[in-house]
């Protein structure tokens, strides 16, 4: 296997993006954090599960950015987590701080790397990371899109008592709570979801979904989601590093589409062997539209505060 991810930030969501990824042998992983033993107790673990599923993948756990030499894809998870009440942009300053030096030393070693980000605020935070590494678009992607619409899915499922295979749901917009379920564009197998069910119904799981993260973040008491934001992960970096041309919510640097610029964005995004291939656009009705400027404002007001 000749393929390298570095994960920055060791903690719940990025050791079990190392889990997921490793089940899937897509390539070797550097497991990096500041807490001295942490990420190298962690890779020694789960490496040490390899044996018994069987995939050649080495692990390794340091403290040190040495460790990320020669990566094909780095993943930023590192940064203060929410604590209940807080929102994500609570974080804005002391993790961009975080997401900027983690780009500039991981860049150092690994300077065709394709950045996928996790770190909150979100849509600032891969800004951030872009504005550090001097980076074009294609190589910055943020993780929420596919997080923020696997909760719709599974909510529909929840709701409807069907396979999450069948339901299809796209949300876009920033990783907030102006986030912009399009329940016009989702469907269970193929029947629109607005005909699935009651409207008030449907209102709830898009509100649910707008909030799914403080729902964890007020049931975990300290820390946040983690499986699913590490899942979207393993799939970004697998669509990357297969080149699969996979269409997902993403967030990505706006160069003109939906009528936005230079924020970055949840949209539909091709990932590809480049990184960002291409922005799929949707037709939208006013009333969506609407809704994503709205969102869109949300995100701009925020990456500015950055003063980058
Ligand atoms: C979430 O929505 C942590 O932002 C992540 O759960």
């Amino acid at each position: 296997m000749s393929h390298k991810i570095t994960i920055v930030g060791a903690g719940m969501t990025g050791a079990t993006a190392a889990h997921w990824l490793a089940e899937r042998e897509l390539a070797h992983i550097a497991l990096i954090d500041v807490v001295e033993g942490m990420p190298q107790g962690k890779a020694l673990d789960l490496f040490q599960a390899m044996p018994v599923i069987g995939k050649d993948v080495k692990i390794e756990g340091s403290n040190d950015y040495a460790a990320s030499e020669g990566s094909d894809i780095v993943v930023i998870t590192a940064g203060l987590p929410r604590k209940p009440g807080m929102s994500r942009d609570d974080l804005l300053s002391t993790n961009a701080d975080i997401v900027k030096k983690a780009t500039e030393e991981t860049l150092k070693r690994s300077p065709n790397a394709i950045y996928i980000i996790l770190t909150n605020p979100l849509d600032a935070m891969c800004y951030v990371a872009m504005k550090a590494g001097g980076l074009p678009r294609e190589r910055v992607i943020g993780q929420a899109g596919i997080l923020d619409s696997a909760r719709m899915r599974a909510f529909v499922a929840m709701e409807l008592g069907v396979s999450v295979e069948n339901i299809f749901c796209y949300v876009l917009g920033g990783h907030g709570d102006s986030m912009v379920p399009l329940t016009r564009h989702s469907n269970v197998a193929g029947v629109p979801l607005n005909e699935t069910m009651p409207a008030e119904r449907l209102a709830a799981i898009v509100d649910r979904t707008r909030k799914g993260g403080g729902e964890i973040v007020a049931l975990l008491k300290s820390g946040s989601a983690f499986y699913a934001p590490s899942v979207a992960v393993a799939q970004m970096a697998e669509a990357i590093l297969k080149d699969k041309q996979l269409i997902a919510p993403c967030a990505v640097y706006m160069n003109g589409e939906y009528g936005l610029k230079d924020i970055f964005f949840g949209v539909p995004a091709q990932l590809g062997r480049k990184g960002l291939e291409k922005v799929v656009e949707y037709t939208l009705n006013a009333e969506e539209k609407a809704m994503l400027d709205n969102s869109a404002a949300e995100v701009r007001e925020l990456t500015a505060a950055l003063k980058l």
